[in-house]
């Protein structure tokens, strides 16, 4: 095991300092929360699993212009990343109505959505992340109006780009939920996607039987979590390797 400095731990992810500035390591836990932390499990392997799908899908993005801050997979927990200011937003975007647009204005979930719809929620867990307003993101400074703009731009690329990757595996990409940050090109800021995309962060269908194949599985108790993000990795054709792994039991995984 390496000895390096923690730098932040959330809960699903640590991030420990670089080897060099600038850099970050990101380490994903297999610790698995819902409801703000108020359901919590270890499901063993998680980790690994989000790890290299949050991987491929960065990759993939880069490879068509959206810039992220992957730098490379070290290994089976940890990734190489850029070290970016994050912008205190998680941005939701939403093709089917499900989980919280259901509830808060009585859409039953299934139902297609006339266009995608973004929504920005503060990051706050003791506020319980709130809906937020692009006058409330200006207002209190989280994000300036280019910046807005050039968020929605990319996320709608992320969406149209996801969707069809995922449609061409049988999964219907539902909604998802992402993160970006800011880095610094001498007097110049610029926004980039950051954090993870994996079956944690969006809701993913199968495109046959509308089987959930995401985190639902573990907010709503119907179990088989890790065999379905298993099952996700498998058809993006990136699972060869994990399945022994699994089996053989994963505890660390710094190397
Ligand atoms: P929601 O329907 O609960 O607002 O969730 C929308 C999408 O965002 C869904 O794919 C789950 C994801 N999400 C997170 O990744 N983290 C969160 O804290 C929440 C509330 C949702
Ligand atoms: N609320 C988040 C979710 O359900 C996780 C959490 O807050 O612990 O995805």
């Amino acid at each position: 095991m390496t000895r390096r400095k923690k730098l932040y731990e959330g809960k699903a992810k640590i991030l420990y300092e670089g080897p060099e500035p600038g850099t970050l390591i990101q380490y994903f836990k297999d610790d698995t929360t819902a409801f703000d932390a108020t359901k919590k499990a270890v499901l063993e392997g998680k980790g690994v699993i989000n790890n290299r799908i949050s991987e491929f899908i960065m990759t993939r993005l880069a490879g068509i212009g959206v810039q992220n801050h992957l730098i490379k997979r070290l290994n089976l927990r940890e990734q190489l990343i850029r070290e970016v200011e994050i912008i205190p937003l998680e941005v939701v975007c939403r093709n089917i109505a499900a989980g919280s647009i259901s509830t808060r204005l009585g859409i039953p979930e299934g139902t297609p959505l006339p266009r995608s719809i973004i929504e920005f929620f503060y990051k706050k867990d003791e506020l319980h992340d709130p809906l937020v307003t692009e006058e409330h993101i200006t207002a209190f400074n989280w994000a300036a109006t280019q910046e807005i703009d050039d968020i929605l731009a990319m996320t709608l690329r992320v969406n149209d780009f996801l969707t069809g990757m995922f449609s061409a595996v049988g999964i219907t990409l539902v909604d998802f939920k992402i993160e970006y940050g800011r880095i610094y090109e001498g007097d110049f800021s610029r926004v980039i996607l950051a954090d993870e995309i994996s079956p944690d962060s969006c809701r993913l269908w199968d495109s046959t039987t509308n089987e959930k194949l995401d985190k639902d599985r573990f907010r709503r108790d119907l179990g088989n979590v890790i065999e379905s993000y298993t099952e996700v990795a498998r058809r993006l054709g990136i699972m060869k390797e994990m399945p022994t792994v699994i089996q053989g039991g994963i505890t660390g995984g710094a190397s």
